[in-house]
């Protein structure tokens, strides 16, 4: 079931993340960064950027909360929020990772002050995607 978007959902999944943003482990950069997924079916995940003191290991805030998501089953998104202090675009390797599970997901990016910057798509955010459907055996 596709979760119709409102006003009011974008700015409370805007909200969520910048709440979410606050348990940010981000002692190195202190760039702090939000986000929530919300799946098909209606629920929602929060991630927040972990970094390491081997920098590499770093995981992003996208990421965290796709992860929590498929961890538990969910593997169609429609609607991720993205909070940083200044309104800050996805990086390539989290577009690549959303692009696994579909270029119509929804992209908010909005800053600090819970102001909604950009929305777009996947697609729009990489296009031209490497996706399940080059390999031999594409998802199902
Ligand atoms: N970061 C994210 O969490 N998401 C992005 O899409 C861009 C970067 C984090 C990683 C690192 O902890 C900090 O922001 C600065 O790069």
């Amino acid at each position: 079931m596709v979760q119709k978007l409102s006003n009011d959902d974008r700015q409370s999944l805007i909200d969520l993340a910048n709440e979410a943003r606050k348990k940010a482990y981000a002692p190195y950069s202190n760039y702090k960064v939000g986000a929530v997924l919300r799946t098909r079916s209606g629920r929602v995940y929060t991630g927040v950027n972990i970094e390491n003191a081997a920098y590499p290991q770093t995981m992003c805030a996208e990421r965290v909360a796709i992860f929590k998501a498929v961890s538990d089953g969910e593997l169609e998104f429609d609607v991720i929020s993205v909070v940083t202090d200044n309104g800050g675009s996805p990086c390539g390797g989290c577009r690549q990772v959303l692009s696994e599970f579909g270029m119509d997901t929804i992209v908010l990016i909005a800053n600090g002050e819970g102001k909604l910057m950009k929305e777009l798509t996947v697609k729009d955010l990489l296009p031209e995607a490497f996706t399940p459907n080059h390999l031999d055996n594409p998802k199902s």
